[in-house]
């Protein structure tokens, strides 16, 4: 199995079955890459997630993906960062774990994040990046053979340094026989 970080616009990936979208406890779109995926999925998305009630932050939900390329939605909710010390890491770090799950419970092996609550969110890039890394590289871990690729789309150059540094960091070796 993969993971790595990309440079890239989420809505456009079609190498995954589902990407995670940074979105907000109402789900019923914003700013941002929830914006941009509600754009490109079209007016049914936003139909779909009013069904479900909202989302908790650190909780994930998925639904249909309608005209992105992909086959699922997963929309996850990021802590705002305020400085550290309100569990904003358990928060982020429950965001990747809850996504991933929910993707399992699918049968989704490919999935693409964006960058979670580093945006409009304000969480520092290198404290998220360690976090949602370590937490991903943690779960596969844990659910061996479970996935082939999980990838961080990234919508800059700095935002991808971080990711990247993370998951080398996490040296590749470490992936062969999950
Ligand atoms: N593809 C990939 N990444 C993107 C895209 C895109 N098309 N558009 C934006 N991004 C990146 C941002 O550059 C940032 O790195 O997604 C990351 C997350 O930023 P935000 O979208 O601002 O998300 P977040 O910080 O989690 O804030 C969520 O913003 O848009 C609202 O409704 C959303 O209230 C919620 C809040």
């Amino acid at each position: 199995m993969e993971i790595k970080a990309i440079l890239g616009d989420i809505t456009k990936q079609a190498d995954v079955e589902a990407i995670v979208n940074a979105a907000n406890e109402s789900l019923l779109g914003g700013g941002g890459v929830d914006g941009a995926i509600h754009r490109a999925a079209g007016p049914d998305l936003v139909k779909e997630c009013r069904t479900l009630g909202g989302c908790r932050t650190g909780d994930a939900k998925i639904t249909s993906s309608y005209d992105l390329p992909c086959k699922y939605v997963i929309h996850t909710v990021g802590p705002i960062y305020y400085g550290g010390k309100s569990g904003e890491e358990e928060k982020l770090s429950s965001c990747y774990r809850r996504s991933l799950e929910v993707a399992l419970e699918k049968g989704i092996r490919s999935v693409a994040f964006s960058s979670i609550s580093t945006g409009v969110y304000g969480y520092p890039l290198d404290k998220a990046s360690k976090t949602g890394v370590d937490t991903v590289f943690d779960f596969v871990s844990k659910h061996p053979s479970s996935f082939d690729l999980i990838e961080w789309v990234c919508f800059d150059g700095l935002t991808l340094k971080y990711y990247e540094e993370q998951i080398n960091d996490h040296g590749r070796s470490a992936l062969r026989g999950l």
